[in-house]
């Protein structure tokens, strides 16, 4: 038996007792005539202590110990007179009688401590010794956790879980496929899924009622702190159900995990924006509303004053950064440096402060005077001491930008506070988007969204209003999931893929599995899928999902560990019958 104990468990209780452990190096002090090492598993850090006055050749030998070297220990329990009470083992050390050297190291690239002094590329590389680190292994170990949480909850409700195929067809749903290229059929391709949707509707169809799966899903896409090219999913589908019954059941497993992960209780519904509420207030489907800080639109009250900026944009916001007047002329230029970066977009930023004593003072003052500029605070319900930040231009993109603004004063005045948890649902997205370069709808969701039954009839006439009986469930300004309502006939799938501009051949080609399918008794069906990698990182208190996936990508999509993509060899190019460019 290589160990009697892990490194995580000893305490007090075990005063005077025989030990084994095994475990790696942390780190070695030397102190006179004694040594002590930190010795580390997945569980803990115990203290080894040896002494040079009784066991010298031993104490010696602890010397020579370098950083994650692999070692075996036996030694006896006591009590320390130094005790350190942030250690669950902190009140014991070893006193070491065996040490055996199961496996020397060299030296780690950089120190496997809580705070690494490796920078990301090199932890990348090095996956294997960073994954060693407490806070990476942590956030692996609570992936599991939620993991096994779902699972219980789903398997309450009676889904089953049910693999889906990797390699599959090429559907756009959106982002780019990555694709395998066929051996036995040279010239053609597999992808691999973006996710299983098409494949889960074929489970409603077979009948399987509540199906569910955490499961891969490939996109390749351009990469952002919360997406890597490969991610997983809680996918779900379910028959004969309406929205409300997939809310209530999702809500369901969503405060279930809160409860037994978070310890966090949410006795309240979930609240519901529409699409169009988000938008209007919050300048973005995925509002954090950890804080308020609403959208105030102004252009009807600032127009006509002579000032060209407001009077040629098409939508004029504002908000209401209490307490902020007193922000200093170098803060304000900050604040317009920030709307003016290129990601962000806004030509510049008008401010009017309420001073203290309620009269006004704003940027604009020689086309304002104060009696317009009341009607700002009115409209705004801006209290003196307050500062009242406002954008201009075309609806679309001051929006997104007075979003971010919005986000950026949540983030100045403490009010994205991490451990504060705001989940909320956003339904009645719009079912199809134009796109200006293309001159054509695109789903908004997918292909397969059914649009909300009011609204079948201006399918035909102005779809571009039609709402999609679709949903996301955003948490503290992520989307963790998205779902809908599916299509189930066959006539108003025809009349979907006739808005998105597909004839009906290139459905056929397409999609042709999945319509042949509904021609077989496809019960009304609906589904969400919530991202595995996002809600982990969010239970984590994090936003960048990387370090809750044991083997990430980096930005570039680059695998560095492993050192992929690469290229293959000539004989593999060979037998795919593929020609490349390379020399
Ligand atoms: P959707 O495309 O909204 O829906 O994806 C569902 C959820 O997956 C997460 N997600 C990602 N996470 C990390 N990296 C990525 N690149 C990435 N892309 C998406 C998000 C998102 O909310 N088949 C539909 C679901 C359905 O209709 O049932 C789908 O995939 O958290």
């Amino acid at each position: 038996m290589y160990r009697t104990h892990t490194c995580g468990e000893l305490n007090i209780d075990f005063a005077g007792k025989e030990v084994t452990l095994c475990g790696w190096v942390q780190k070695s002090r030397d102190l006179g005539g004694m040594t002590f090492t930190d010795l580390r598993d997945r569980y803990g850090i115990t203290q080894l202590v040896f002494n040079m006055e009784t066991n010298s050749e031993l104490c010696a030998q602890a010397r020579k110990l370098g950083r994650e070297y692999v070692v075996q220990v036996h030694g006896r329990v006591m009590e320390r007179s130094n005790k350190n009470p942030k250690m669950p083992t902190g009140d014991i050390e070893i006193i070491v009688s065996e040490l055996k050297v199961l496996n020397p190291s060299e030296l780690p690239p950089f120190t496997i401590e809580e705070e690494t002094d490796g920078g990301d590329e090199l932890r990348m590389k090095y996956r294997y010794l960073d994954l060693r680190r407490a806070p990476v292994r942590n956030n692996i170990i609570l992936r599991h956790r939620v993991a096994q949480e779902v699972r219980k909850y789903m398997d309450s409700e009676g889904f089953v879980e049910v693999e889906t195929p990797v390699l599959i067809k090429s559907t756009p749903e959106g982002a780019r496929d990555f694709v395998v290229p066929s051996r036995m059929q040279p010239g053609t391709f597999y992808a691999l899924p973006q996710s299983p949707q098409t494949l889960k509707q074929l489970l409603m169809v077979a009948g399987f009622d509540r199906y569910f799966q955490i499961v891969k899903c490939f996109r390749d896409e351009d990469l952002r702190a919360d997406r890597q090219p490969e991610f997983t999913q809680i996918d779900c589908e379910m028959s004969f159900v309406e929205r409300e019954d997939i809310l209530n059941t999702f809500e369901g497993l969503i405060k279930k995990l809160f409860s037994s992960v978070k310890n966090i209780e949410f006795s309240e519904k979930f609240p519901r924006l529409t699409y169009q509420e988000a938008m209007t207030y919050y300048g973005s489907d995925k509002p954090d509303l950890r804080f308020g800080m609403k959208f105030c639109e102004l252009t009807e009250v600032v127009m006509g004053k002579g000032f060209g900026i407001f009077d040629s944009a098409e939508y004029v916001g504002a908000i209401c950064a209490e307490g902020c007047a007193e922000y200093t002329r170098k803060q304000i230029d900050e604040l317009t440096e920030f709307v003016k970066r290129p990601q962000i977009g806004a030509s510049g930023m008008i401010y009017a402060r309420v001073n203290a004593d309620g009269t006004v003072k704003s940027s604009v003052d020689k086309f304002y005077s104060p009696a317009d500029l009341e009607k700002w605070i009115k409209a705004t319900g801006a209290k003196p001491g307050d500062l009242i930040l406002v954008l201009a231009g075309t609806r679309k993109k001051t929006l997104s930008a007075l979003s971010e603004l919005r986000l950026e004063m949540g983030n100045r005045l403490g009010f994205r506070k991490p451990g504060v948890y705001f989940p909320l649902w956003v339904v009645d997205f719009p079912l199809v988007e134009w796109d200006d370069e293309e001159k054509r709808f695109f789903a908004m969701h997918h292909p397969f969204t059914s649009p909300v039954p009011e609204d079948l009839s201006l399918m035909e006439t102005d779809p571009g209003k039609v709402r999609a009986n679709a949903y996301d469930l955003v948490i503290n300004g992520t989307e963790i999931g998205g779902g809908s309502i599916r299509i189930h006939d066959a006539a108003v799938q025809k009349l979907m893929f006739s808005v998105l501009g597909f004839t009906p051949e290139e459905a056929e080609n397409q999609f042709g599995f999945l319509l042949n399918a509904f021609k077989y008794g496809a019960p009304p069906h609906g589904g969400i899928a919530f991202g595995f990698d996002r809600l982990v990182a969010t239970f984590g208190g994090q936003d960048s999902i990387r370090d809750f996936i044991a083997f990430p990508k980096n930005n570039s999509g680059r695998d560095v560990m492993l050192d992929s993509p690469a290229e293959i060899s000539e004989k593999q190019l060979k037998e795919l019958q593929i020609v490349t460019g390379r020399k």
